[in-house]
């Protein structure tokens, strides 16, 4: 198997129900789970703690040479991936509101960018994965054979945060979400570098309407027809 059949990208904006649907499509072909969008998150959050000039990206890369990103495999399916800076758990400080929002402007800077690319190429050498993020598809490996590109009205998208967050005993309003999802759309869309936008040989699938569940039926079935199965 090639480097490009070993690899599934699966991109979108905020909410559109990625998370659970790259964890689902990992589970059913056996490929690992790779959470890009944890890896901002870790990384905005060692930023804020340390107190880093986002404008000073020598400062930047100095101060993440001392960090050290570990991505330990969700327990199952229906989990979060574990994530770790230096040792220390941070997979549920990571994943506020506040931390989104700050994951969204850190990932605007191009020194953060090119380390993270490079982690996340290095997880797609050593073995199959299915990589969610915002550019999976367009830059992480524009080479790989199964490329998603999964997308839904902003509403519909601040009203599946919301119930996400709700399960996570994290209190928030649909109007306060629907905001920062808006705001996060056009941050993530509107970057310079590696910006959010579908790969052009990447099949658009709307889900608005449809379950997550009919998602994955989807996706495996265009992977199972792309193998000839
Ligand atoms: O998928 P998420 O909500 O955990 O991502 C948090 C932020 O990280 C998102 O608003 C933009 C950024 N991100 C990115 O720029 N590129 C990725 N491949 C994944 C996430």
């Amino acid at each position: 198997m090639s480097e490009k059949e070993n690899i599934i990208t699966i991109d979108g904006p905020a909410g559109v129900g990625k998370s659970t649907v790259s964890r689902r499509v990992a589970a059913a072909t056996g490929f690992a789970y790779l959470d890009t969008g944890a890896m901002y998150r870790a990384v905005g959050l060692y930023l804020k703690r340390h107190a880093i000039d986002l404008d000073n990206p020598k400062e930047i890369a100095y101060i993440l040479k001392t960090l050290r990103l570990e991505l330990v495999p969700a327990v199952n399916e229906h989990s979060d991936v574990g994530v770790f800076i230096n040792g220390e758990d941070v997979s549920d400080p990571i994943r506020t509101p506040e931390m989104a929002m700050i994951a969204s402007r850190v990932s605007a800077v191009p020194v953060v960018r090119d380390i993270l690319t490079e982690i996340q190429r290095g997880y797609g050498k050593k073995g199959k994965i299915v990589a969610e993020g915002r550019d999976t598809g367009t830059v992480v490996f524009p080479d790989a054979a199964y490329k998603f590109f999964l997308d839904a009205k902003p509403e519909e998208r601040a009203r599946r945060r919301v119930e996400q967050l709700q399960k996570k005993g994290i209190a928030a309003s649909l109007q306060q979400i629907l905001e920062l999802t808006l705001e996060r759309d056009k941050n993530d869309r509107s970057r310079s570098v590696a910006p959010l936008k579908q790969a052009d040989d990447a099949l658009l699938i709307d889900t608005t309407t449809i379950t997550l569940e009919a998602v994955v039926l989807r996706i495996l079935g265009e992977i199972a027809k792309k193998d000839g199965r």
